[in-house]
């Protein structure tokens, strides 16, 4: 698969952007997960890592992090960010390790930055087989297949910090060309100590449904089951993001 160039100078500005994400939420949720799957072992994978976030929280709390992103720029932030832990550049569709883990995350939309099934398939079955017997693959999905419509549209998200100021605008469509893919353009204005700049970011992410992404991580080996919106309550039609646990 060709290097996209997601997030170029958008990088610096990613945890600004985020900065009231509950990533506490979603680590203690991973945490009951961990516990109650009675995994054994603290060899995390976290794929699609981005800046870091998750994979600073599992460090310290005593996890041997490996993150693993396509973006050089996401990846310096995430080192400078955890100290302890190794960061590679990489692609979750092509990713192979000789190296097995425990855990293996893979959050905030990120499965969807697979464009097609035989994508999907593939990074479904490299996590199958980078990881432990009793190991597990936890993920969340964004975009849903027949719920596109809910993450159409037009919107703007803010940050101010003394002389920096950040806009950014995002446009959520279906692609007119293929009915499996979204595209989100980011458009990232930025005033910072007076000097204004800006970029336009454009993503494709696949879209699947749930009972897709199941069957494929039941094909590949994995025992599934999925929980509403990082809470250990079980998954209906109308949560908001499924998030898949799939323990080999
Ligand atoms: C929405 S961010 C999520 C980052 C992080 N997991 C978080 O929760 O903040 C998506 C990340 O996926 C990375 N990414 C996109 N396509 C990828 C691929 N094919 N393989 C690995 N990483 C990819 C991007 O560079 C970006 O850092």
């Amino acid at each position: 698969m060709p290097k996209e160039q997601l997030y170029k100078k958008y990088a610096q500005f990613y945890d600004k952007v985020y900065s009231k994400k509950k990533y506490d939420e979603e680590i203690a949720f991973i945490k009951s997960i961990i516990s109650n799957f009675k995994v054994k072992g603290k060899n995390l994978l976290d794929m699609a890592c981005g800046t870091g976030t998750h994979a600073k929280k599992f460090a310290d709390d005593g996890f041997k992090i490996t993150g693993v992103d396509l973006n050089s720029g996401m990846l310096e932030i995430a080192k400078a960010k955890v100290k302890n832990a190794t960061f590679l550049e990489g692609s979750m569709q092509a990713f192979k390790s000789k190296e097995k883990f425990d855990v293996a995350t893979f959050l905030f939309t990120a499965i969807n930055y697979n464009k097609n099934i035989s994508d999907l398939k593939a990074t479904i079955k490299n996590f199958y087989d980078i990881l432990n017997k009793g190991g597990i693959v936890i993920f969340d999905l964004g975009l849903i297949k027949g719920q596109e419509d809910k993450k159409s549209g037009a919107f703007i998200d803010t940050y101010t910090e003394n002389d920096l100021q950040i806009a950014r605008i995002s446009q959520w469509n279906p692609s007119k060309d293929n009915p499996d893919i979204h595209n989100a353009i980011f458009l990232m204005l930025i005033k910072d100590k007076g000097k204004i700049d800006f970029e336009i970011d454009e993503h494709e992410l696949g879209i699947f449904s749930v009972e897709e992404i199941k069957s494929i991580m039941e094909k590949t080996g994995f025992a599934v089951k999925i929980y509403d919106n990082y809470t250990l309550k079980k998954y209906t039609k109308k949560s908001k993001r499924p998030i898949f646990v799939g323990q080999k």
